[in-house]
């Protein structure tokens, strides 16, 4: 998956260096359950990314996001309920290049590989009410915001709720994203 500015990409074992950049700070982490990592769980977070590589039905894909060959954040695309064909998306951007649309760019990225190549009915995404920069990113991907989920993850300091957005394929497929991939 390429464009102008980044590309996604598989992730390999020596990327981990590249990903604690990020991981480890606080930052970065604030809204999420995870982090700031040690070395050791950045180390196993790309063990798991490696593993779900050679699962097969595959169920996640964790995308390296880099810019001129250096990872400078992920993308994962998950299906959560095969049955219901229902997946999630999540994203991660290093602050040194946040405010630059990357995130944004990387969300429309995950839908259509979500719909396209999973052929999902829907696909949704949380984020922590606080989190205004993701927020906003999930809108700017056409995402619809749909409710609250009230304390549904528990964070280092305390329980979180979380906004819940979510995009249908039909919605994908009248997208101006999806027109032109199609060459409308
Ligand atoms: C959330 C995150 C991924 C955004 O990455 P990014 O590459 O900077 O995102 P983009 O540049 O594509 O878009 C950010 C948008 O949020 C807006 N924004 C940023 N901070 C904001 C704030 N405090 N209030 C309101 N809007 C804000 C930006 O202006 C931009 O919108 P615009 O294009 O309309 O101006 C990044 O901040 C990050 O990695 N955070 C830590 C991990 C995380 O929270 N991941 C999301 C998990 S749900």
């Amino acid at each position: 998956m390429e464009s102008n500015f980044i590309k996604l990409r598989e992730f390999q074992e020596q990327d981990w260096q590249e990903v604690h950049r990020y991981a480890s700070n606080p930052v970065v982490s604030q809204y999420q359950p995870w982090g700031p990592n040690t070395e050791e769980e950045t180390k196993a977070f790309i063990a798991d990314c490696l593993t779900d590589q050679e699962t097969f039905p595959r169920k996640r894909c964790v995308f390296a996001i880099t810019s001129q060959e250096k990872v400078i954040g992920a993308g994962e695309f998950q299906i959560n309920d095969f049955t219901n064909e229902e997946g999630e998306i999540g994203f991660v951007v290093h602050p040194d290049y946040w405010g630059k649309g990357i995130a944004s760019e990387t969300a429309k990225k995950l839908l259509q590989f979500g719909f396209c190549e999973f052929q999902m009915h829907r696909i949704f995404a949380t984020c922590d009410p606080r989190n205004l920069a993701s927020a906003r990113v999930l809108k700017k991907a056409g995402m619809k915001q749909e409710g609250l989920l009230r304390e549904n993850i528990k964070l280092k300091s305390g329980w979180r709720d979380s906004l819940i957005f979510s995009m249908l394929k039909k919605e994908w497929e009248a997208s101006e994203d999806f027109k032109k991939q199609q060459g409308f």
